[in-house]
């Protein structure tokens, strides 16, 4: 089964059972919130954390795929809760996610919210109903979602920056964005039975080289090419990137961060396959810019 077969089949099992499907009957479920998690789930976007997770299992053995797709399908699950919550009124207010009506506008704010917080519920009990495949394994699992998704370093805390007078970008940009990387290739790791730390960095400068280059595509691409709102990190006054080292100047830095990922991959069986796939993410992420498109350059 190929990568995305794999992601896409856990993801669409995590919602049936959060639409109540396969629970006997014994819960009557809200039809529309039922429907809002399928809406803020599928179809998904580019699905790059999953990818990297289940690459970094397969690179150490993937010795329990179960729990690979578990790893998966639980990071692309807070991360479509995070964007659910990002778009919110009181957030970004954002009216299109993935080239359709953001999850409030086609719904509501309430659903909207509730749909957030089922999904990182819902993300904790993927890996829970694993327990039976390596329990120790998923103890850490858990563990390490949590730490990427809440206080003090997860998307929350990134998030939270946003409330604050003096923001330190890269502060910001490790815990917003950076956070679920590292999980992305920690988990990967821990489903495949590895240590977590020697995975940190890969996680942190793909998580970095990944914030700088959504910072430009916010910078330099029109709302139709991106399926989201563009300009925002101008428009709500974000520090960024762009504004920080100006676009050569963040695409450059772009360059170092994923030359840097790639000599930091850990020794592993599939270590040569993993660095092809860093190479071929790096050339997918750097915005080829033509002159005229560049503001104040
Ligand atoms: C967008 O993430 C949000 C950021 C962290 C900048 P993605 O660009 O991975 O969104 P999808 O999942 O492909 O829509
Ligand atoms: C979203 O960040 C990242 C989250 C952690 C939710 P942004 O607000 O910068 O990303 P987009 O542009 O809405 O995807
Ligand atoms: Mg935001
Ligand atoms: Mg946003």
């Amino acid at each position: 089964m190929g990568l995305s077969t794999r992601i896409e089949t856990a993801i669409a099992s995590a919602v049936a059972l959060g639409q109540g499907r396969g629970a006997d009957g014994r819960f009557s479920t809200p039809p529309k919130l039922g429907e809002a998690l399928h809406y803020a789930t599928a179809p998904g976007g580019a699905r790059i954390r999953p990818t990297i997770c289940l690459s970094v299992a397969m690179a150490c053995g993937d010795d329990r795929p179960g729990l690979s797709d578990a790893a998966a399908a639980a990071l692309e699950v807070i991360h479509c809760a995070s964007l659910v919550h990002d778009d919110l009124p009181c957030f970004d207010d954002a009216d299109v996610r993935r080239g359709k009506p953001s999850v409030h506008r086609a719904f509501s704010e309430p659903l909207a919210v509730l749909t957030g917080d089922s999904l990182i519920v819902m993300a904790f009990e993927i890996l829970a109903r694993q327990s039976h495949l390596a329990p120790d394994r998923v103890t850490q699992l858990i563990l390490t979602l949590a730490q990427r998704t809440g206080m003090p370093g997860g998307i929350c805390a990134g998030q939270g920056w946003e409330s604050e007078d003096q923001v330190d970008l890269s502060a910001y940009h490790q815990a917003k964005t950076g956070a679920l990387f590292i999980a992305a290739t920690q988990m990967g790791a821990i489903a495949a039975g590895q240590e977590a730390e020697p995975w940190f960095e890969l996680g942190a400068r793909i998580g970095e080289a990944f914030q700088v280059a959504d910072d430009l595509r916010d910078a330099l691409y029109d709302a139709e090419t991106l399926g989201k709102p563009a300009g925002q990190d101008d428009l709500h006054g974000r520090p960024n990137a762009v504004t920080e080292f100006g676009v050569q100047g963040a695409i450059q830095r772009l360059k170092d961060i994923l030359g840097g990922a790639i000599s930091s991959i850990p020794s592993c069986p599939g270590e040569a396959q993993l660095a092809e796939m860093v190479r071929m993410y790096a050339e997918r992420l750097t915005p080829v810019v033509s002159p005229s498109r560049v503001p104040g350059e």
